[in-house]
């Protein structure tokens, strides 16, 4: 006999300010349409002010959703408000992923997941390695960080241009993790076998500085968070100087999976469809 809850139509939103290029409806409706599910997935503006009484529509159900996505820049303030956010976005104090369960709002991170997923994926045995470096300390660099030390790297290195920045993840991350000024670049990249950048450097039309990748162990992968363009300057000469290069786009992808499981119930896939798809939307914009 058919379970009421299969029949019933789940909606599921992204939200942020602005959201209007968000691509996680593309990614959502093209797993919808694969499993041939009646479900909608949205994309909702809602401003900081009028965020508390988004989620609170979530959590008496007058909205209608089951759950879903927050990004910029709401990611704290969802967790804050989140009633059961997990152990991964109470470190980090953020979340991205929330659903509703038993009457009340469950909140996670999946940005870390989405990274790992993505290097297991385009090249397994990544995490073979003692030594990571991570390039930068913002926002997104925290996800990151969490998710190699939960892999088991042994030496992180955050190498961020305010020192300070660095310092501060080392201390919440722990003692695996340790920070760096830009002078020690060299030092830190010798041996190490994954090179994550996290900064933006190069992106708006500005110098992408020259690194030598050269002091990094044979075959180590370098890799960066940032999608647009698909191949990032620093991609660039990690590639010009031998290197295997991971681009971001897979991490976007690999973090949608958590969620849409959460509230659809079933695990979708990332192919190549899906890449495809969604760089043609890029290729657009
Ligand atoms: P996000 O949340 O997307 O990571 P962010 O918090 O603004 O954004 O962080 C951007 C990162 O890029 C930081 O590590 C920043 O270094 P600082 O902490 O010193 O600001 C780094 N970054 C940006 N522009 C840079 C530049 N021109 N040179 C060196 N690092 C830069």
């Amino acid at each position: 006999m058919a379970d009421s809850r299969e029949t019933r139509l789940v909606n599921a939103f992204v939200t942020g300010w602005p959201i209007k290029h968000s691509r996680s409806p593309l990614i959502h409706g093209h797993w919808l349409k694969q499993f041939g599910m009646t479900g909608t997935y949205k994309a909702v503006p809602v401003t900081e002010e009028d965020f508390p009484a988004f989620i609170q529509s979530l959590k008496d159900g007058s909205s209608g959703y089951r759950g879903g996505n927050v990004t910029i820049p709401h990611k704290e303030h969802a967790f804050q408000l989140a009633d059961r956010p997990d152990a991964l976005a109470e470190e980090l104090g953020a979340c991205n992923t929330l659903w509703m369960e038993d009457g009340l709002l469950w909140a996670t991170n999946t940005d870390g997941h989405g990274f790992t997923a993505n290097l297991d994926d385009r090249r397994p045995g990544w995490d073979a390695t003692g030594r990571a470096v991570i390039l930068g300390a913002g926002g997104a660099s925290r996800a990151v960080i969490q998710a190699i030390r939960d892999r088991g790297i042994g030496e992180i290195h955050v190498v961020n241009r305010t020192v300070a920045r660095a310092r501060e993840l080392a201390d919440r991350f722990g003692p695996r993790v340790h920070a760096h000024p830009m002078g020690a670049l060299a030092e830190v990249t010798t041996g190490a076998g994954l090179f994550v950048n996290t900064t933006s450097l190069g992106m708006d039309g500005g110098e992408a500085p020259a690194i030598d990748f050269s002091p990094l162990a044979a075959g180590a992968v370098v890799t960066d968070i940032v999608y647009v363009p698909l191949k990032t300057p620093l991609l660039v000469q990690a590639e010009e100087q031998g290197f295997p290069i991971i681009d971001g786009l897979g991490m976007l992808l690999h973090q949608a999976v958590p969620g849409f499981e959460k509230w659809f119930g079933r695990r979708p896939v990332v192919d190549k469809l899906l890449r495809d798809l969604v760089i043609a939307d890029m290729e657009k914009h």
